[in-house]
Formats: structure tokens, sequence, C-alpha cells
């Protein structure tokens, strides 16, 4: 991925994740790509990832770094350990199209937000019903999800966010630069929890 993150995956990071604050989760936090832009005044950073591979070189990058108390944990989106109206924020960056169950994860997400929590989301997404890319992603996504660990390439992440019972304050549709054209395109914004 270090392609992608160069040519501007990498730069829509730095413009999303700054923006948290007090109590945050990240969820599928991965090898923890987002770590350097969260910011000095985030009180408690959770960072949640199921694969024991990824948090491991994580957990690298938190002892080398100057990242004040994180806690990991090997939750799901589906199932955070964690209380309701726990955090302000929760982010979640290409996350979602992997998770076994969208509704679910996203219902999870909405119940430890606290009201008026934000949810920042970085996802790439289904293209537009009745287009050719749409047509291929759906040829493609049986086999793709198996050897890309789960990810569909035909989720509508953004009318499912809504579907959960979030507002969208802001979203932005690009495109990945670099990156298969299956994987575009994307969504990244804020929802808010009512
Ligand atoms: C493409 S990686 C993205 C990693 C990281 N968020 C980033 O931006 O670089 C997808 C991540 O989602 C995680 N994941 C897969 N299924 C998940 C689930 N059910 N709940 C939470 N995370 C999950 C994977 O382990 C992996 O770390």
């Amino acid at each position: 991925m270090s392609s992608v993150e160069k040519a501007g995956l990498e730069q829509w990071r730095k413009e999303l994740v700054p923006q948290v604050r007090g109590s945050v989760l990240e969820v599928g936090a991965g090898t923890g790509a987002n770590l350097l832009y969260y910011p000095k005044k985030v009180i408690q950073l959770v960072l949640s990832e199921p694969d024991a591979g990824m948090r491991k070189q994580m957990k690298a990058k938190i002892a080398n770094g100057n990242f004040g108390q994180v806690i990991v944990s090997s939750g799901t989106a589906e199932k955070i350990e964690a209380k309701d109206a726990s955090f302000d924020f929760v982010v979640s960056s290409l996350v979602f199209c992997s998770v076994p169950s969208l509704d679910t994860a996203l219902l999870e997400v909405k119940r430890v937000l606290k009201k008026g929590g934000r949810f920042i989301f970085l996802e790439h997404v289904a293209a537009e019903k009745g287009s050719e890319r749409r047509r291929w992603q759906n040829r493609i996504n049986p086999l793709w999800r198996k050897i890309a660990g789960n990810c569909h390439l035909n989720r509508d992440t953004e009318k499912a966010i809504l579907e959960a019972g979030f507002t969208i304050s802001e979203v932005r549709h690009e495109h990945l630069h670099t990156i298969m054209p299956v994987v575009k395109p994307t969504i990244r914004g804020v929802a808010v929890k009512p």
C-alpha cells in the first residue's frame, strides 16, 4: 500500500484524524497507520485490531514513539469491548469493507459513541449502480473476498451509515490514486450520533 499512501492516502489521514479529541476509539487499526496523526488533546486512545500479526506491528510502533497512553485491544467492530456512550470519537479507515456484518458493526459504533459523538470514516465503497465499474466489482467480489481478507468491493457504506441512524455532517467522494480500478471510489467524512 505504500504507493497508495504516498499518492494521497497519507494526506487524507492527516486531514481526518487530527480533528479528534477526548476519548477516542479506532476500530480495525491495523499496523497503526493513523497513529502519527492523533493530536495531543486526545485523553484516551483505544486502538482495536483483531489480527494478532497487525497488533504486534502496531505495538512496536507505539513502543518506539511518543504517543501518551494508548490501549490496544483485540476486539472486532461487531463486538466492541466498551460500555455504551464511552467515546467522543470513533475512527475507521479502510475497515468496513471487511467486517462480516456491516450493519452490526455500525450499530456497535453508534452504541459506544456518546450522544453527539462523531464517527470519522475513510472507506472504499461500491461504484455507482449501473456503471461498468460496479458490474466488474460485482463480478470479481466473490473471489476478491477470498484473497483479500473478506474485503468487499461493492458495499454501499454511506447508505449503511445513514440506515444505522447517523447524520452525515460531511462527506467527500473521491478516488484513491494508484489503486486498482475496482477499489474505487472512496468516501471520507464525519457522521454524528444524534
Ligand atoms: C485494509 S486494513 C486497514 C488497516 C488500517 N485501518 C489502515 O487504515 O491502515 C483492514 C483492517 O480491518 C481489520 N478487520 C477485519 N475484520 C475486522 C472486524 N470484524 N473488526 C475490526 N477490524 C477488522 C483487519 O484486521 C485490518 O487491520
